[in-house]
């Protein structure tokens, strides 16, 4: 069931059950992330592997003492102080009250302070941290809508809390800070020119390492839709494949002359955030049309959040040209 009964949300969550909850990034699948049997419900509703880590949600600084061991480290304090509340999880290492299923094992936890609203009152609420990966059946797009989710798992979840959509419309930046300098594992809603600025320095990008077990949302298979989908930026491409029929083109801005079913990511001129916060969006509707069989999308410009726009579109994509 879909509503906006903050309330509610908090009691089926105090027992233990599991509820969606919207946040600026995406819909995330919550639970007590101090409970493993709750946090366990989470994995097998979503059918996610027991290797892939949970991001932990709080909502004051003291939280991200209280379930991280150790120091939290300069450049986690400064990332914190710009991004937060806002889309960016930083990894350090773990307190011992967060359970190893949360984690997958790992000594570290993923913690993040969201900046919706109607989550930030929930936690509010709470007398615990929410445990929350994006509310979608294990490697298909996020949802970033309540019905995106209720669509795939609305039959599994006793509540979806309706917070409207999701501004930012991709999931958060993840940074590693458990080494000095930090690492970007995961690009997200905040671009790595913002988090450079607020380091002092560019730090490395590990979101290429597709094969890394520690990045599990960086497998190849993430966000994909069930249609063929061929990414390029190579007009010939499109000029190819215009005028015929059950081929949807997905571009940034400007729609290519001579073809019939056009989707674009942004007005003219092109505005990567307008793009980021729909690209999700599209990508369902495109892949529910029963009159699209294939889909043609144009890598967008690489600056802002570009770079993470096209990297959910090379994960997307079943081909590259
Ligand atoms: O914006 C978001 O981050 C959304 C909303 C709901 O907060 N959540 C989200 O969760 O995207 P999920 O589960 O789809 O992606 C979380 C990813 C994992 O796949 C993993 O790559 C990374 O976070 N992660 C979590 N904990 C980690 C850790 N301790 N070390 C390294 N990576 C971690
Ligand atoms: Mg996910």
């Amino acid at each position: 069931m879909i509503g906006s009964d903050i309330q509610r949300a908090a009691s089926l969550l105090k027992t233990g059950q599991v509820v969606a909850i919207p946040t600026e990034t995406v819909y995330g699948l919550a639970a007590n992330a101090l409970d493993a049997e709750a946090v366990a419900l989470i994995f097998a509703i979503k059918k996610r592997p027991a290797f892939d880590p949970l991001i932990v949600h709080i909502h004051s600084v003291e939280q991200l003492r209280a379930f991280t061991s150790g120091q939290v480290t300069t450049d986690a304090i400064r990332l914190v102080q710009t991004f937060w509340p806002g889309p960016l999880t930083v990894v350090l290492p773990k307190a011992e009250v967060i359970p190893d299923i949360v984690t997958a094992g790992l000594p570290t936890v993923g913690i993040r302070m969201p900046a919706h609203p109607v989550v930030r009152q929930l936690l509010s609420i709470l007398d615990f941290p929410l445990a929350a990966p994006s509310a979608n059946p294990f490697g298909y797009i996020s949802p970033v809508n309540a019905a995106h989710v209720a669509d795939q798992l609305g039959e599994q979840i006793p509540y979806i809390l309706d917070g409207g959509v999701c501004q930012v419309g991709l999931e958060s930046t993840i940074v590693d800070c458990t080494t000095s300098p930090c690492k970007v594992l995961r690009l997200g809603g905040i671009s790595i020119r913002e988090i450079a600025d607020a380091l002092g320095y560019i730090p490395e990008s590990l979101t290429h390492s597709i094969s890394n077990p520690r990045a599990p949302g960086m497998l190849t298979t993430h966000y994909a839709p069930r249609k063929k989908l061929i990414l390029t930026s190579d007009e010939s491409v499109f000029a190819h494949y215009a005028g015929q029929p059950e081929i949807a083109f997905l571009r940034s801005c400007t729609p290519f002359t001579g073809h019939k079913i056009q989707y674009l990511l942004s007005s003219d001129p092109y505005d990567d955030r307008k793009a980021a916060s729909r690209l999700f969006s599209l990508l369902r509707e495109l892949d529910s049309n029963p009159l699209i069989k294939l889909i043609i999308a144009e890598r967008v410009p690489d600056h802002g959040l570009g770079s993470a726009i096209n990297d959910r579109l090379t994960r997307a994509a079943s081909e590259i040209r």
